[in-house]
This record gives structure tokens, C-alpha cells and sequence, in this order.
């Protein structure tokens, strides 16, 4: 049976890539889903190599039911590429550390996870680190729509 990979790709992987992380599986494993898509998340910076997501990202995760503690960050690398069909970045300067990462001809080409989110005005999720709670709410707002769109795309694809 076809296996399909995602990888979110944030600056430090300890707020808004393991938050996707969490509400992709959640939501694949309502789908039924957890065995045909491998789901992980990575940083393009080493800040915080081994570290559990931000506690912050973690509660107002856990608010809406989704579990981030059995996560840790690390960074991501070129070979992810090769192993990864979708190589999500969270910001637009993410996805530019990701072009210039990506091998030539590796099949996972990095894209915005919000391209997936049906079309409105805001393609990035930004940076929530240095700002106040309403910032980390914001995250997972847009976090659930772009997985949500994200989950009808890899239907698709697991029907090809
Ligand atoms: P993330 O947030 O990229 O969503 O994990 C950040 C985490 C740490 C830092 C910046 C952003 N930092 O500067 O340490």
C-alpha cells in the first residue's frame, strides 16, 4: 500500500512545526489515516536541538486536543528531501532556507503549508516566539486550516 511523508519546517521546531505536527496526526488519525502517512517536523536553525516544544505552543495545543510532548526538535537536513513527499515551511523565509537546502532533483519540493489552506490573503503562519498568547492562538488557527486542506490533498493523492 502507497506510504506518502510530510514534513513541517519552522525556524526552531519547537513552536509552529511541532504544533502542525500534532494536528496533522490528530486529524490523519481520525481519518484512519496514521498508517499510510509518516508525519514529522524539523527546524532550518540548531537552537534548540533535543528540546520539547515551547510549553506555550504545548497548552494552547492541548486546549483544542492535540498532543505535542512526545516531540523533540532537530534539525532539518538534505536527505529529508529524498524521504519526504511534502516538505512544508511555516514562513515564507523558511521556505527560502528550504530552496536553497533541497538537492536538485529530490522528490519533496518545499512549498508553503498555507497554499493548502484555500486561498486567503495569508500564506504564512508567523513567528509567535517573542509575542503574547494571542499570538500562539493565532498559530493554530492557521495551522488547522492549512491541515485541513493538507488532508484533502493527501486523499487524493493516497486514491492516485
Ligand atoms: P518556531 O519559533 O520557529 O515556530 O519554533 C521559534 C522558536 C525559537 C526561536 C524563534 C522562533 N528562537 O529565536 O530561539
Amino acid at each position: 500500500m502507497r506510504q506518502l511523508g510530510v514534513l513541517f519546517v519552522c525556524l526552531g521546531n519547537i513552536c509552529r512545526s511541532p504544533t502542525a505536527q500534532g494536528v496533522m496526526e490528530r486529524k490523519l488519525a481520525d481519518a484512519g489515516l496514521s498508517a499510510r502517512v509518516r508525519v514529522d517536523s524539523a527546524g532550518t536553525a540548531a537552537y534548540h536541538l533535543g528540546k520539547s516544544p515551547d510549553s506555550r505552543s504545548s497548552e494552547v495545543a492541548a486546549a483544542r486536543g492535540y498532543r505535542l510532548d512526545h516531540l523533540r526538535a532537530r534539525r532539518v537536513s538534505r536527505e529529508d528531501f529524498e524521504t519526504f513527499d511534502y516538505v512544508l515551511a511555516l514562513d515564507r523565509q523558511n521556505l527560502e532556507d528550504l530552496q536553497r537546502l533541497a538537492p536538485e532533483e529530490a522528490p519533496g519540493r518545499p512549498q508553503l503549508l498555507l497554499d493548502f489552506a484555500g486561498g486567503g490573503a495569508i500564506d504564512e503562519v508567523p513567528d509567535p516566539y517573542y509575542g503574547g498568547p494571542k499570538g500562539f492562538e493565532r498559530v493554530l488557527d492557521l495551522i488547522e486550516a492549512g491541515c485541513t486542506g493538507l488532508l484533502s490533498e493527501i486523499r487524493r493523492r493516497l486514491d492516485e
